[in-house]
């Protein structure tokens, strides 16, 4: 089996249905946000304080290029559909699941989750965070080779869907 790689807005998910996909699959479970924070030597917000939200992209490019043919779970970062750039090399890297999300479920998530500092949603309202999200969905869509939804169900589920699809 090729490596499948996770897409989607901060809060679908990417990260723990990747986890699960790397347990059921056995394929080893990559995060490019981790990659990113090893190459820089500090969190996402101390980079994007520091350098700013284009320099942070890409560092994003210069992993997602690293990784075009691989043989693991990647769960990437939200933003990583951005560039124009950066969704050509993800059509190239087909299965690119898009976890599917809607704001009334992944921002309480975002809320709640006290673990992660985002630049681009700590300290915004709901409505602020729906506009990062909006203009998204279409380069999530372009990126994508299959798209599966998440609300409502568990991760399990998800992932009993992914692999059904891909195999
Ligand atoms: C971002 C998402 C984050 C991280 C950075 C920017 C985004 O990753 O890469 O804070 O622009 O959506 P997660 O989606 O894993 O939270």
């Amino acid at each position: 089996m090729n490596g499948i790689t996770l897409i989607g807005f901060m809060g679908a998910g990417k990260t723990t249905v990747g986890k699960l996909l790397s347990e059921k699959t056995g394929m080893a479970h990559i995060d490019f946000d981790d990659k990113i924070v090893e190459e820089i030597g500090m969190t996402i917000q101390e980079y994007f304080d520091l350098n700013g939200e284009a320099a942070f992209r890409e560092k994003e490019t210069k992993v997602l290029k690293k990784y075009i043919d691989h043989n693991y779970v990647i769960s990437t970062g939200g933003g990583i559909v951005m560039r124009q750039e950066n969704r050509e090399l993800l059509k190239e890297m087909a299965p690119v699941v898009y976890l599917e999300t809607t704001p009334e479920v992944f921002i309480p998530r975002l809320k709640n989750d006290h673990t992660t500092v985002r630049p681009l949603v700590v300290s915004k309202s709901p409505e602020e965070i729906k506009q990062v999200f909006e203009p998204r969905i279409t380069f999530y869509k372009e990126a994508a080779s299959m798209i599966v939804s998440t609300n409502q169900r568990t991760p399990e589920e998800i992932v009993e869907e992914i692999l059904t699809n891909i195999e």
